[in-house]
């Protein structure tokens, strides 16, 4: 409905199998089909959205800051808006307005849980109201990984065969109550923003990586004994799938050529350090696992969060961790909690 303010919190997502490689850029399908684990609300990402004809243009706000929608990123990422508008049958401008609730330097994704929320907000705000499954194959095409976030659990991208995209969407695998247990403590080495940004990045290592082959073969036979993993509560087999798939991704990033190493020393230092907790133990006590960032996520048992993320905090390479649990996925929130006022502005 124009000029009705709808507002929606989401959360990013830690994929356990990773999703590196486009079959097609435009409608971004992947080339091979990835899981994750949705984040509960310690890590979230609020979007007010209205669509009004007293708007004069489209704006965008993230965490107070006005985004130039004529940039390259925030305009491809946009084109969704646009989609939904042609769905709708209007030409509403439309006011966006987001807001973080983890600092945006800390090096963690919040595209995921931006796109996840600005998709939901506008179908319901045009009243759409797009299934949960039309909303993950829109949300897809702002950027792949956020359709990931539009359900809570643990949660699957499909890959899909058919060339229109239509069989390419997220369902879960299991919910957020499935599996509680299951935690990711994050150690942010850096704040730093990475140089090549995912999209590039991928892309050179599907023109160029050599290794990449041999990953397409394995992965999908990973997915499979990995949805089998959550389903069993079986958590050797998922920490080392999730380990494997993690180091399987910086390798082929490794062989991107000009090679791209998105981990650093201090990444490194976690791995290792990770690796030998295990070695003492005798079981398999953490998995960690790396996006296209240096940070660490490691994923463990409620049982074993605090010594996990004790440990990590020692390290005098990591400068903050965090504990964060399995969410829901988006919701939407009361009016009282809009970030935009009735005078069409940002609160
Ligand atoms: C390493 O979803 O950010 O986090 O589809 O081009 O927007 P685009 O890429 P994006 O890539 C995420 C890559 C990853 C792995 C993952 O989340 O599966």
């Amino acid at each position: 409905m124009l000029d009705e303010v709808v507002t929606v919190i989401g959360t990013p997502n830690i994929a356990l199998t990773k999703y590196w490689g486009k079959r097609d850029e435009k409608l971004i399908l992947p080339t091979n089909s990835s899981i994750s684990l949705t984040f509960d609300e310690n890590l979230a990402t609020t979007s007010s959205v209205v669509f009004s004809k007293k708007l004069k243009e489209d704006r965008l706000f993230i965490d107070g800051k006005q985004l130039d929608l004529n940039e390259k990123e925030p305009k491809e990422r946009f084109q969704i808006v646009d989609m939904m508008r042609s769905m709708a049958k209007t030409d509403a401008k439309v006011l966006v307005v987001s807001k973080n609730n983890f600092p945006a330097s800390s090096g963690l994704a919040s595209s995921a849980s931006g796109l996840a929320t600005l998709t939901y907000a506008c179908s319901s705000a045009l009243g759409l109201n797009l299934s949960k499954k039309d909303m993950t194959i829109m949300a897809r095409q702002g950027s792949g990984s956020s359709c990931r976030s539009l359900l809570g659990g643990i949660v699957e991208w499909k890959k899909g065969e058919r060339q229109d995209g239509s069989d390419s969407y997220a369902e879960q695998v299991v919910d957020e109550k499935y599996w509680p247990e299951l935690i990711d403590v994050v150690a942010i080495v850096t704040r730093e923003k990475k140089k090549v940004s995912s999209r590039s990045g991928m892309k050179q290592t599907v023109a160029t990586s050599v290794l990449y082959k041999a990953r397409l073969g394995y992965i999908e036979q990973a997915n499979d004994r990995l949805r089998k993993a959550v389903r069993d509560r079986d958590f050797e087999t998922l920490a080392e799938i999730t380990m494997r798939d993690s180091n399987d991704m910086h390798a082929v990033m490794l062989d991107t050529y000009p090679p791209l190493t998105y981990m650093n020393d201090s990444s490194r230092v976690v791995l290792s350090m990770i690796h030998e907790l295990n070695d003492t133990e005798g079981k398999t006590v953490g998995a960690y696992t790396f996006d296209a960032g240096p940070n660490a996520h490691v994923i463990t048992l409620r049982k074993n969060v605090d010594r996990i993320a004790k440990m990590l905090g020692e390290l005098e390479e990591v400068e903050q961790v965090l504990k964060v649990g399995q969410g829901g996925g988006p919701r939407v929130l009361k009016p009282k909690d809009a970030l935009i006022g009735g005078d069409l502005a940002p609160i």
